[in-house]
């Protein structure tokens, strides 16, 4: 059957982010010049995850699986490609740069002579049993004149760049990539999870002046920090919302399922939040008996594990040498940041104001749309419509983007089964 004008300027997108507590899937129509719409959404309780990474690939299919129905029901159609987020603590980002002398003068820039000195800047930062997930160009500098974002079409004796390289565990990678496959569905891209949750939260401005994005959620807490319009610096840390519910069991003798419902209901950041009076009951788990607890006491517990999740957080970004950086301050993402009170300990622990953060520029169900739980689903759609975009100003002719990124991704993959993303600059 002929396909419609409709069907042929609208595509399917899908974003699957795969955590810790729970599997989103977000399908997406994408129009030109347009806002994704999210037109599905599946989410289904993560059973084979730990701090990110996969340790059940049953479990994980199942809950992969179990989302991907869910959305692929509520859009009315079966979308065929994911683009899949990547989290856990075996990935690694370092910052490179390389340079260039092109012998034949005047030589224009084309996106070959591009990719061969992003590709330099990788040489040695990957290690034995590592893959590059992106290689991400932060400038150029054409003939010592830096600040250059995109050279194509431009000349130069010497051509450098600086890049940010993200790597990841190759054995990681492939079992994410297989739980997603024998769900039933392909994967066309992987992603970092901040990176892709930075695409959904942190506005323009935010990204030139300079901010550190942070998603905590259940088994990590990612960081992605960008100044001058470039990201710079990404790390995922191996602690969440899962460890605070973790103390509330044991600080208030519960089971780990009341501790994590008193943790939503009554949960505060900083005890100077709670009513001193104020008391809540809980059931002690080894009596059964009913108990009431100050919820002052609730916080205190809460506020102990924040803040030393935050020290982790202030510790890392010194010595990545990011906290001078940070003049658009911190944002705040993931389930966790829904925690009452959360900015002012941000901003007392890192001494950097703090916002929570939601998503923007997508359509779609205030309660996806509005809610930092969904950030990294809708920043991967976000990201892959971006990246699309450039697809099709390839197709259009002139030697674009997403040329330079697949050919990129091949360097890498020729023994993976799979194909890995390689970055590029999303700023807008
Ligand atoms: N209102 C709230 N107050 C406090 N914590 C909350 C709230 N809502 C959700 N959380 C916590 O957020 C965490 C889950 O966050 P999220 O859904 O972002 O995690 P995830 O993406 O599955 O995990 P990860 O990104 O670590 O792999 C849980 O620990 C949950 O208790
Ligand atoms: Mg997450």
């Amino acid at each position: 059957m002929a396909e419609s004008l409709f069907e042929a300027q609208n595509r399917i997108i899908v974003g699957l982010d795969v955590g810790t507590t729970k599997v989103c899937a977000l399908v997406a129509r994408k129009g030109p010049g347009q806002p994704p719409e999210i037109i599905g959404v599946g989410q289904s309780p993560s059973r084979g995850l730990r701090k990110g990474v996969v340790v059940d690939i049953a479990k994980t299919v199942a809950s992969i699986r179990g989302a991907l129905e869910e959305a692929a029901q509520s859009a009315g159609l079966v979308p065929e490609h994911a683009v899949v987020g990547i989290a856990g603590d075996h990935v690694m980002s370092t910052n490179s740069s390389a340079g260039l002398t092109v012998r034949k003068s005047g030589r224009v820039i084309d996106p070959n002579l591009r990719d061969r000195v992003i590709h330099k800047s990788l040489n040695a930062q990957v290690p034995r049993g590592y893959r590059v997930i992106h290689a991400i160009p932060r400038e150029f500098i054409l003939d010592g004149v830096d600040g250059v974002l995109e050279p194509l079409g431009m000349s130069a004796k010497l051509i450098e760049v600086k890049t940010h390289i993200v790597l990841g565990a190759i054995p990681s990678i492939a079992n994410l990539v297989k739980c997603v496959q024998l769900a039933g569905i392909g994967v066309s891209d992987i992603v970092l999870e901040p990176i892709a949750s930075a695409e959904a939260v942190l506005t323009p401005d935010e990204r030139e002046l300079g901010t550190a994005l942070i998603d905590i959620g259940g088994g990590t807490t990612d960081l992605a920090v960008f100044n001058e319009g470039n990201i710079c610096h990404t790390k995922v840390l191996p602690f969440g919302g899962n460890h605070v519910t973790r103390d509330v069991a044991v600080g208030l003798r519960v089971s780990l399922e009341e501790a994590e419902a008193i943790k939503l209901k009554n949960g505060l950041a900083s005890r100077r939040l709670a009513d001193p009076t104020a008391v809540i009951k809980v059931k002690d788990i080894y009596s059964h008996r009913a108990r009431s607890v100050l919820t002052a006491n609730l916080a205190d517990i809460i506020g102990a594990r924040m803040e030393e999740m935050f020290a982790m957080v202030k510790r890392e970004l010194d010595a990545a040498g990011m906290t001078k950086l940070l003049a658009g301050g911190i944002v705040l993402t993931g389930g966790a940041s829904q925690l009452k009170g959360i900015e002012k300990l941000a901003h007392e622990s890192l001494g950097v104001p703090a916002r929570v953060g939601r998503p923007t520029n997508i359509v779609g169900p205030a309660a996806i749309v509005k809610n930092g739980v969904y950030a990294t689903g809708v920043g991967l759609l976000l990201y892959s419509a971006a990246h699309t975009d450039d697809e099709k100003h390839d197709v259009a002719g002139d030697g674009g983007l997403a040329d330079i990124t697949a050919r990129i991704k091949n360097w890498f993959t020729q023994d993976i089964s799979f194909t890995l993303l390689s970055g590029k600059n999303t700023k807008p």
